[in-house]
Formats: C-alpha cells, structure tokens, sequence
C-alpha cells in the first residue's frame, strides 16, 4: 500500500479527497496518508474527520497529521499539491483590484492569476526540492493554481511533476451520463492549457472510438450552455464545448460587468470555510458534508485516485487528461510549453496523445496564452517590477499599455508580503 502527503491537507477541500481514497481503495490501496498543513487548527479540525471518514467506510489506513513538511513528505510515494498563499484573502484581491482597470477579476485567469502564480511558484518549488532530497522517486500530482504555470516550473526545475485539474474528468462524467455509457468508456479530445480548454471530439471505448460529440451537442446543447453560461450558438458556431473558463475570453465584459455587482466567489468560499470547519468539528459526522458540492472541486478526488493509481502502479485508467510538457504534440508550442491533453500515463509518466490540427480559432488563443504563460513562470522566478509588466501585456485580456502598468502596481501592492523581490 502505498503513502500519500498531501501537502495544504488543511484544506475544507481535503474531504471530498479522503471520500474518494476511501471509496476507491481498490484502484489505490492506501497504508498512510499524511495531511500537511500550516493551520494546526486546520489540522485538527479536518484530521478528526478524515479519519472518521475511513473508520466508517472500513478503511484501515493510518492518517497523519504535521505542519512540517520534511518530515510529512519523507518516503511518501506521491505527493499531492493542493495549497493557496495566502488563503482566500488573498484570493479576494486577486478577483477585486483588476476590475478597477476594467479587466477580469479571477483567481487564475488574467491579473489574478499572474498575483496567483507570483505568490505560488517559489513556496511550489521549495517544497518539491523537499520531497526530492528526501524522495527523488516520489511523484509530485500538482493541484496548485495556476497548474499550467506551476507544473512548468516543476517541470522545468526536473521534479517527476504532473499537473491535475478537475475541469476534463468533469465533462467525462457528464458525457458519460448524457450517453448512458460508463464514464471509462468516454475518451475526450480535450485541447489547450489548463484552464483554457476545449473539448473537440467525444470518443467511445477507446481514444479512437466514434466520435459522439455532434450527437452530445445537438442533445444537450442548450442545457451544456445553460451551465456554461455562455449562448448556445457559441457552442454551435465553433462546434465543440468550451471549457467554463472560455467565457473570461468570450464574454469578458459581460463578465467584468457582472462582477461589480457582487461579492467576489472568494468571499462566497469564504463563508462557506467557516460553516464547512464548524461541521467537520462536530464528531458525529463521518461522511463528507453536502454542502461541499457548492464548491468547484467536483470530482478532483477522482481524477487524484486515478492519476495516483496509474503512477505508481499503473492500475489507473490508461490515458488520462493531465497537464504535462508538449514535446510536438501541438506542433505550434514549444516543446517545453505545459499543455493539457489525453495523455497515456504509468509508471513512467504521463505522454501526450497525438491530437490532429488544431483549428486556428483555438491554436490563436493557446499560442497566445502559452507566451503569457512563459513570461509570467519568468516573472515568477525572477521578479521585478519589468517581468510583471511584460507579463500583464502579453495578456490577450490585457494588452493596453495604460492597463498594463496600472495593473503593474496593484499586483505588486496587494501582494508585498508574499513578494520576497518587492
Ligand atoms: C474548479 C477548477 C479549480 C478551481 C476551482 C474553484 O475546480 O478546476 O482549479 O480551484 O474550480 O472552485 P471554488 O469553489 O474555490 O470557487
Ligand atoms: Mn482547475
């Protein structure tokens, strides 16, 4: 059985993962988990639950709680980042100070997401040099946001690093449902980088399986759309079903408008925090709390087992949509540039799938974000006030010079103490 650290353990998310290593125990057998985390509260709060939580589903796997790291991480076999600088408060600044210049406020997407990824690289790398002095065999499974950003600087820095999200296995269950077939059964052509995806073709048993999307999207079109909050003739005109975060680009001043008028989704969460620990401190609950499904995290347990499984044991499923190095696969990207993809993964790691041409509509804006995404890793490594500024305007939201260096200094303001350079 194998030992898994998860490091931001802490977190109200980390039920929604204990249910999945308990309910999927077979795919991953588990002998010790470990949950690390700054917050002995956080700790205490969320470990009493997680154990209850295997106690009543019979599992008999030892969980451990420490707010230190080197000694959480030694020997676990993989290693699962799902932590946030600076918590939700300073997710609200990432989602509040853009809009002032008239730009998304959003956690990953934008101004947000390079504060976000400023914040988040060097605390993501120290921990991997970590787990690699203690565990160089270790798998790193990146959670962290912004993924496409961290895992390349994972990957860059030489870890065995694979980056995770939760949007694919999303739309695979949901495929799955609308065609009443088992979810292992849905192979997605998923195209892009992490969160900035589209899924282009919906193929049955097996990655070159008939392809359902036209029937998914005739179907199901309107509710997809509903969900989406995009017109269902976006989804019709382009052909494929975008992923949620397409309507920062699509609809992106329908957005900003919409954010003005309404506290930010990390007040929401925030709230939701406070009511989430005062549940998981009451000892008679042992199973995870509804409430958690309000959250965006729907099924990232799985996606977590599945991927865990495939690493170190090669009993997942064998091709998975995670975040890895594109080595040609989208022949316009550099080789080095993290993209988000099918992907076979075992033992060895995870490589790509072959995906045909890529319609310019998307190849556009990849090619366009994956540069952002180059200069933001450089900013995030090296700092500076030029590095920020360089990043904010290759943006495709950005992009004005005035914006640019406005946004320049809200970054740096809002985010002095997480800044070593600043
Ligand atoms: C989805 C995304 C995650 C993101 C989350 C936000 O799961 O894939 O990357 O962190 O949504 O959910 P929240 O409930 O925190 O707004
Ligand atoms: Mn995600």
């Amino acid at each position: 059985p194998a030992k898994i650290a998860v490091v931001g353990g802490g977190s109200t998310y980390t039920p929604e993962l204990i249910d999945g290593f308990a309910r999927l125990r077979d795919t991953l057998p588990i002998g010790e988990l470990v949950l690390i985390d700054p917050s002995e509260e956080r700790l205490a709060l969320v470990g009493g639950l997680a154990r209850r939580i295997f106690a009543k589903q019979g599992h008999d796997g030892k969980i451990v709680t420490t707010s230190d790291v080197d000694a959480g991480v030694a020997d676990a076999d993989a290693v699962l980042l799902q932590l946030r600088v600076g918590g939700q408060a300073a997710r609200n600044q990432d989602e509040t100070w853009p809009l002032e210049c008239g730009c998304v406020g959003q956690e990953t997407t934008g101004a947000g997401g390079l504060a976000k990824a400023l914040r988040t690289v060097p605390v993501v790398l120290d921990i991997a040099e970590r787990v690699r002095r203690t565990n160089p065999d270790a798998w790193i499974i990146d959670f962290t946001n912004p993924v496409g950003i961290v895992t390349r600087a994972l990957l860059q820095a030489g870890h065995k690093a694979v980056g995770l999200c939760n949007v694919a296995i999303g739309f695979q269950r949901r495929f799955a449902k609308f065609l009443d077939v088992a979810p292992a059964d849905v192979h997605l052509r998923h195209v892009g980088l992490n969160h900035l995806t589209w899924e282009t073709g919906v193929h049955i048993g097996g990655p070159e399986g008939a392809d359902l999307l036209p029937k998914v999207l005739a179907e199901h079109g309107d509710e997809l759309a509903d969900d989406l909050r995009l017109p269902r003739e976006v989804l019709d005109r382009l052909g494929v079903v975008p992923s949620y975060y397409l309507r920062y680009f699509y609809a992106h001043d329908e957005v900003v408008r919409e954010l003005g008028t309404k506290p930010s989704r990390a007040a929401e969460v925030a709230e939701m925090e406070k009511q989430l620990l005062r549940m998981y401190g009451d000892p008679s609950l042992d199973t995870k709390p509804e409430l958690l499904a309000k959250r965006g995290g729907a099924f990232y347990s799985e996606a977590a087992v599945d991927l865990a499984a495939s690493l170190l044991g090669g009993t997942g499923s064998p091709y998975q949509v995670v975040n890895t190095l594109n080595r040609g696969t989208l022949p316009f990207l550099p080789d080095d540039a993290v993209i988000e993809v099918q992907a076979a993964v075992g033992t060895q790691g995870a490589t790509p799938l072959a995906v045909p041409e890529v319609d310019p509509l998307f190849a556009g804006l990849i090619s366009h974000v994956t540069a952002y995404e180059d200069l933001a890793l450089e900013a995030a490594l090296r700092g500076g006030r030029d590095r920020v500024f360089k990043a904010l305007l290759s943006h495709p939201l950005i992009g004005q010079f005035e914006y640019a260096e406005a946004l320049t200094d809200k970054l740096i303001a809002h985010n002095r103490e997480h800044l070593a350079w600043a």
